[in-house]
């Protein structure tokens, strides 16, 4: 096999809308801020007995279907994530049963924070290319928001719940060109949620179970990063900005993804923008996006997409696609 390419998409929205108005009666906010500086106008929130798995497993189906195969075909599963069900089993081992995969086949979750998705695909086509798997799903879900501190108006208003999937299998066409996967753990204090069974029982509390974010400067550092990963993903192709046609960002906030495409001289129509319909949805934003823009027929067999992302950690990466 020479190449792989994604050949199903699926997404998943929790029913519940969290309105812009909704959150200005909870903390002191406007939906005229909201809007302004990120673009949000709602979010979705899981069901009380609704889980990241579930998530999961709705947005995989979706995918499998566009493709044309059973979980059964499927051998690889990747899932990103910061909310899984439980510290172990993965929530990918979940998934991977209640789809109906082989038993045996290979399932794990990742955690790169919002960057998830992107490390996902760039792990499950090294699997492709090197003979490790046939055919592979990668899921970004995210209960997000289970670690929201509703009171704190910094973050309650950017998160929101959802999962986004793909199918990678081999093909004799190019369709995954190539990743670029970054982090730099210096700047962990700056987007965190300082929660782990690792760090002790004592640890444990509500108050660090929720994330916490210097916005401003996390939104500095991403402006700049995801200019220097555009650059990077071109130049490794030998391709010019005019080539891309359609930039698939992370969806944290607009001004961050406007950045983007002035930076790549892309106008704002080629641009899948879907942030405002369910704010940062972290691992799940890029598939997402992704699925919106194929279902709604923008995005064309041979068309030729950038996904960028930027997270916590700091993690980021990118991935170049021939669709
Ligand atoms: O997905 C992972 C990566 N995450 C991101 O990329 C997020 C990056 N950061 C951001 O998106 C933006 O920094 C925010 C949307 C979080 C904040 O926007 P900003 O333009 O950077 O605002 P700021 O933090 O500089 O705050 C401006 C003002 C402050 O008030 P003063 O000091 O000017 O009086 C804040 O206290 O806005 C205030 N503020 C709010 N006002 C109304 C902060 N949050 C809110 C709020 N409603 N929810």
């Amino acid at each position: 096999m020479k190449h792989s390419r994604i050949t199903g998409t699926g997404s998943y929205l929790p029913d519940r809308i969290m309105t812009n108005a909704e959150l200005e009666a909870r903390v002191e906010t406007s939906d005229t801020w909201i809007r302004d500086r990120t673009g949000i106008a709602e979010r979705r929130i899981v069901a009380d007995d609704e889980t990241c798995a579930d998530l999961a497993v709705a947005a995989a189906s979706q995918a499998l279907d566009m493709a044309g195969i059973l979980a059964a075909d499927v051998d690889l599963l990747v899932l990103a994530t910061c909310t899984p069900d439980r510290v172990f089993p993965s929530t990918a081992c979940l998934v991977q049963h209640r789809l109906g995969m082989r038993e045996g086949s290979i399932a794990f979750d990742i955690s790169a924070a919002c960057s998830g998705f992107v490390y996902g695909l760039d792990i499950a086509n090294r699997f492709l290319m090197t003979g490790g798997a046939k055919r592979a799903l990668i899921i970004g879900a995210e209960a997000f928001s289970r670690i929201i501190d509703w009171d704190d108006r910094a973050t309650c208003v950017l998160f929101g719940d959802g999962a986004g999937a793909v199918v990678l299998e081999p093909s004799e066409q190019p369709g995954i060109l190539s990743t670029h996967l970054h982090a730099d753990g210096q700047y962990e204090d700056l987007l965190k949620v300082d929660w782990g069974v690792g760090q002790g029982y004592d640890r444990l509390t509500p108050e660090t179970g929720t994330v916490s974010m210097r916005g401003n400067e996390v939104f500095k550092v991403a402006v700049r990063t995801l200019g220097r990963i555009v650059d990077e993903t071109l130049e490794a192709n030998g391709l010019s900005k005019a080539d891309i046609d359609w930039l698939v960002p992370h969806q944290a906030n607009i001004r961050i993804i406007q950045a983007t495409a002035r930076k790549l001289g892309l106008p704002m129509e080629r641009v899948v923008q879907t942030v405002q319909n369910h704010g940062n949805t972290s691992a799940a934003s890029i598939p997402l996006a992704l699925d919106t823009a194929v279902r709604d027929g923008r995005i064309r067999p041979g068309d030729l997409l950038l996904l960028e992302a930027f997270g916590g950690g700091f993690t980021w990466g990118s991935a170049l696609i021939r669709y």
